[in-house]
C-alpha cells in the first residue's frame, strides 16, 4: 500500500500522455534518466521524480527504475465487477502504480463530468492510492471570478472525501490555457491561485489538514522556468508534459528543482 508522501521533497511529476510508442523506448528513457541522476554532478534524493505513464508500461517501468515513482494518468470510477475496458484504483496499486492523476483537462475534454471526477477521487483515496487531482480555469476574467470558481471546483472534487485521507492527496493547478501552449502562467499568477486553493482546503478540512496537501503547478513548464514556480509561485512541485518526454530536459528540471 502506498505510503503518504513527504512534504519536504519537491514533487516533480512528468505526464507522458500518449507517449512513448513502445515499452522499449519507455524503459530506455527511465534507465537513461536514472543514470543521469546517479552519476550527474548534483546530489539528488534517491527517488527524485514521478512519471505518469500509459498503464500498460507501469510494471515494466517499475522494474526498470530505482530513482523514480511510476503512476497512471487516470482511474476508472467503476467498481470491481462486470464493466469492460476499465482499470480501478486497487488494480493499479496491485499492478505497481505509486500514484495516479485524476481530472486532467485532456480527460475532462473527453466528457468526464465534475461529479464523475469527484467519485474517482474518492475511490482512489479510499484505496490509499496517492492521487493528483488536476484542475484549472479555461480562461481568466479581469474581475478574478475564476479564483472563486477554482475554490468551488476543489470543494466539489473533494466533497466525497474524508479529511484524514488528505495525506494521500496532491492538487495540480494547471490553467488550461497554459497546457501545451507557448507561455506558462507567471509565478505571481500561480501564487494567487495557491492561496485560493489552500483557503478552500482549510474550509473543507481545517488548517492542519490543508497544510498537508502538496500543490503543484503545470502548464508549459520548461527547464528555464521550472525553478521560478517553486521559488516565487508558492507551489510544492510541478506537473510537466512535453518537457518530461525528453530525458535531458526532464533531468535539468529535476536537478534544478531539488
Ligand atoms: P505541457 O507541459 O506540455 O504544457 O503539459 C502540461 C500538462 O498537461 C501536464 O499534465
Amino acid at each position: 500500500m502506498a505510503k503518504p508522501i513527504s512534504r519536504h521533497v519537491p514533487l516533480i511529476i512528468g505526464n507522458w500522455k500518449t507517449t512513448p510508442a513502445t515499452r522499449e523506448e519507455a524503459v530506455k528513457f527511465v534507465k537513461g534518466l536514472d543514470r543521469k541522476i546517479t552519476t550527474g554532478k548534483y546530489k539528488l534524493p534517491r527517488r527524485a521524480y514521478y512519471l505518469a505513464a500509459p498503464d500498460i508500461f507501469i510494471p515494466h517501468l517499475k522494474a526498470a527504475t530505482k530513482n523514480g515513482y511510476i503512476g497512471s494518468q487516470n482511474v476508472s470510477g467503476t467498481s470491481l465487477g462486470q464493466t469492460t475496458g476499465q482499470t480501478i484504483p486497487s488494480q493499479l496499486l496491485s499492478g505497481g502504480a505509486d500514484f495516479t492523476l485524476i481530472g486532467h483537462s485532456e480527460v475532462r475534454a473527453t466528457g468526464e463530468t465534475a461529479d464523475a471526477r469527484a467519485h474517482k477521487v474518492a475511490l482512489s483515496l479510499q484505496a490509499k492510492l496517492m492521487t493528483v487531482l488536476c484542475l484549472g480555469e479555461h480562461e481568466r476574467d479581469k474581475g478574478g471570478k475564476y479564483l472563486q470558481e477554482l475554490e468551488d471546483d476543489v470543494k466539489h472534487a473533494l466533497s466525497l472525501v474524508k479529511r484524514d485521507l488528505f495525506e494521500y492527496l496532491v492538487i495540480a493547478y494547471e490553467p488550461v490555457w497554459a497546457i501545451g501552449a507557448k507561455t506558462p502562467a507567471t509565478p505571481q499568477e500561480c501564487f494567487e491561485v495557491v492561496i485560493a486553493l489552500r483557503r478552500a482546503l482549510a474550509t473543507l478540512g481545517g488548517i492542519d489538514y490543508a497544510k498537508k496537501v502538496h500543490i503543484l503547478y503545470g502548464g508549459s513548464v520548461l527547464p528555464e522556468n521550472a525553478k521560478s514556480f517553486l521559488e516565487e509561485g508558492g507551489v510544492d512541485g510541478l506537473l510537466i508534459g512535453r518537457a518530461s518526454q525528453d530525458v535531458q530536459d526532464f533531468y535539468t528540471i529535476i536537478s534544478s528543482c531539488h
